[in-house]
């Protein structure tokens, strides 16, 4: 990991400000620290070049791409902290491999609700990907109205000298899905507005609205016929 200048002056004022021995635990923790992220970033790499290899499978064979965008992220440490604060767990490099499944969140945009499944089915035969858990907020989706198709995975990460298991989480939807979502989220975190029971329901009814388009969408690609 390289330092910036910033990182730098931090890090010179910790090593004045404490004496030698917690200095170095400090470095020694940051390090440890570091490197587990650099293991979730490896795995969210290996996740998204498997949906990337699905997608060019499907559109030799289809002649279309069943996936439209796919994002990945790292969760970064203020998020991390927040979420064990909200947990009440104590802080530690165990929990935050036990406890924390979204460090790597990797997110597949798909064209169709059918294309959501075909996609994450392709992905769970694979034998090297286990699944640890599925939500399926399409099926059952949100009381606020979000939908979308939760998995988390554990899957192997081959080093040097081992192989490290690591989870990434990861939400398959569609355009429709993701673009309700993001409006969503854009709502909910405006600085100083009310969020009224009002808009609540507004948005209820965009995302049922969404939900039609979607259906609608996937029985007309049945009526055209998807070449398979
Ligand atoms: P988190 O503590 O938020 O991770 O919740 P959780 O562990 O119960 O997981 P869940 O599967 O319900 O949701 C995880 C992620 O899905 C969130 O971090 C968001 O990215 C997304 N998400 C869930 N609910 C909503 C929602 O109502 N609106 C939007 N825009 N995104 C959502
Ligand atoms: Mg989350």
């Amino acid at each position: 990991m390289e330092w910036t200048q910033a990182d730098e002056k931090i890090k010179n004022d910790i090593v004045d400000f404490f004496d030698k021995d917690t200095t170095c635990w400090i470095e020694e923790k940051a390090k440890d620290i570091a490197k587990i992220m650099s293991y979730y970033r490896c795995a969210m790499m290996e996740i998204e070049t498997k949906f990337k290899v699905l997608n060019i499978e499907y559109s030799l064979k289809n002649d279309r791409n069943p996936i439209s965008s796919i994002k990945t992220r790292l969760k970064d440490m203020q998020s991390i902290r927040g979420k064990f604060e909200r947990k009440s767990i104590k802080m530690s490099l165990e929990a935050l491999e036990k406890e924390i499944n979204d460090i790597a969140g990797v997110r597949v945009v798909c064209s169709f609700p059918a294309d959501v499944y075909e996609i994450a089915e392709a992905l769970l035969k694979q034998d090297d990907v286990r699944l640890i858990e599925m939500k399926d907020y399409i099926k059952n989706p949100k009381p606020n109205g979000y939908r979308s198709l939760h998995i988390i995975v554990e899957i192997p990460i081959f080093l040097s000298a081992e192989k490290k298991l690591m989870k990434v989480e990861i939400q398959l939807r569609t355009i429709a899905m993701d673009f309700w979502a993001s409006l969503e989220h854009q709502l909910r975190y405006k600085k100083d507005v009310e969020f009224t029971e009002e808009m609540a329901h507004e948005l209820m009814e965009c995302a049922s609205i969404s939900a039609t388009l979607d259906e609608r969408m996937d029985k007309l690609r049945n009526s055209v016929g998807n070449n398979e």
